[in-house]
């Protein structure tokens, strides 16, 4: 059963907490450009423990008896309880989350709750929730890129222990074998990469701006270190103007979550091309497939598309971040306002294609062997250059050799390894032993598709993604 809300009922015309100085209330269309609640009440949780620490920084600095923070952490944890079973009334008149909360804590903690915002003011304070989000955000999605980079490692192992060989493809058309799994790594490089990205964006966004206050600072001797270590952000900000006006964590996360989802947008297209039946490597489990309406054949790869279509948003989050920032002169505007969707939305966009790519790789199954495009025979004309290269041929003139022999074969539709055989019968107890697979095996060096290589490589990215 729902209950029944508790705090106040809405009073639209009632005064803003900021109001104090004002006859006029803010006129229709400024009220509705203002608010910001709908969506910053994502920031609740961050909002309430950043001022449980600001409280507690208080009183250790002698400015909040220590019943007055009883009455503040009591107020703070109801209001939390509230917001979490849906009772919580946001009003419009109070803008956003930072004055919802305040004015609710006002109400339950009486005079304790008009103390808590000395020292602070909602410029500091949305910076550190801000920050906080991020963190969190960037901690989730963490867990989101390991979910996915062991289950394409996992993947990666099945379609070594039963090799699965594809072409390697440049600009889409066959070069040379590989291992499925050496193109499946490709993917978990990237991913790493990702990961590397995240957490050096961590160290940047882990920084409490508390104390900087409006953007001067405050004469209160708060200790803003102390305050900091207790929302466990290791460092401060060193420049108050800096503090709170600063978006780059939020940027930088916007960036790392666009490029993560270029890559899975890469992803994505591979997978559509594997498991299609132009290329006849790999299956989607139906349950990542929706059909037509009218087709009845049809099982088309829409978490795949939307994951690549999504992208896109990513890109355009970032992209709206820094235009937004790109003008705003020292120290906070109200402009900061418009960086916080962004940041959501990439780290929605980004979590959600995480999870549906992860369930894509999850369900891939190899085909047959016998029912797998076949690799055509001149994907291994770049071996036989590299064997004439051993016996003592100059690179140029041996591709120039090979190039010849594979455009007869194509013109006759002969096998070129028969006309090289013909041509150069010197060759023809090597040009018997290359197959795809040979060719695969003969790569072994690092960065190599050799099933040796291979295999070390899935066990070094287990260990990374595992840690
Ligand atoms: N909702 C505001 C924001 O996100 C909070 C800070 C408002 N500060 C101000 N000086 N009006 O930026």
């Amino acid at each position: 059963m729902k209950k029944k809300p508790v705090s106040r009922k809405p009073s639209p015309r009632r005064k803003a907490l900021w109001a104090g100085g004002y006859d006029a209330a803010p006129g229709k269309a400024l009220a509705k450009i203002s608010l910001s609640h709908p969506f910053d009440r994502r920031l609740a949780a961050q909002d309430l423990a950043g001022s449980l620490a600001h409280a507690r920084g208080l009183h250790r600095a002698g400015l909040l008896s220590k019943s007055d923070l009883e009455a503040i952490a009591a107020g703070l944890a109801k209001i939390a309880a509230e917001i979490a079973d849906g009772r919580f009334v946001f009003e419009d008149a109070d803008e956003d989350i930072h004055m919802n909360v305040e004015r609710r804590l006002a109400a339950l903690a009486g005079e304790a709750g008009a103390r808590l915002h000395a020292g602070r003011s909602r410029n500091d304070q949305v910076a550190l929730d801000l920050r906080l989000w991020t963190v969190a955000a960037i901690d989730a999605a963490q867990e989101g890129l390991r979910a996915l980079g062991l289950a394409l490692l996992s993947r990666a192992e099945a379609w070594c222990k039963e090799p699965v060989v594809i072409p390697a493809r440049t600009h889409l058309r066959a070069g040379q074998p590989v291992l499925l799994s050496h193109a499946l790594l490709a993917y978990v490089e990237m991913l790493r990469r990702d990961r590397d990205r995240l957490a050096d964006c961590r160290r940047r966004t882990a920084v409490s701006p508390l104390g900087s206050g409006a953007c001067a600072g405050t004469t209160l001797p708060l200790d803003r270190r102390a305050v900091a270590e207790s929302l466990g952000m290791p460092e401060i900000t060193e420049n108050s103007l800096d503090a709170v006006s600063d978006r780059d964590f939020a940027a930088e996360f916007a960036f790392a979550a666009a490029l993560t989802m270029v890559h899975l947008s890469r992803l994505a297209e591979d997978l559509i091309l594997w498991t299609g039946e132009e290329f006849r490597t790999l299956r989607l489990s139906e349950s990542t497939t929706t059909g037509s309406s009218m087709m009845p054949q049809k099982k088309n790869p829409d978490a795949l598309e939307l994951v690549r279509g999504k992208s896109g948003r990513a890109s355009g989050a970032l992209i709206s971040l820094l235009t937004t920032m790109k003008g705003l002169p020292l120290s906070y505007n109200r402009d900061l306002q418009e960086t916080q969707e962004p940041l959501f939305s990439a780290a929605d966009t980004l979590m959600d294609s995480l999870a549906a790519m992860t369930e894509v790789v999850r369900g891939l199954s190899a085909r047959k062997a016998s029912e797998r495009l076949p690799i055509e025979s001149g994907a291994l004309s770049t071996d036989l250059a590299e064997e004439l290269v051993r016996r003592g041929v100059p690179f140029r003139e041996a591709h120039g050799r090979v190039a010849r022999w594979t455009r007869r074969a194509a013109k006759d539709g002969a096998d070129f390894r028969a006309i090289a055989a013909t041509e150069d019968p010197g060759l023809a107890r090597f040009l018997r032993r290359l197959t795809p697979e040979s060719s695969v095996r003969a790569r072994d060096l690092p960065g190599g598709t050799a099933p040796a290589r291979v295999r070390g490589e899935i066990r070094r990215l287990r260990k990374l993604f595992q840690a």
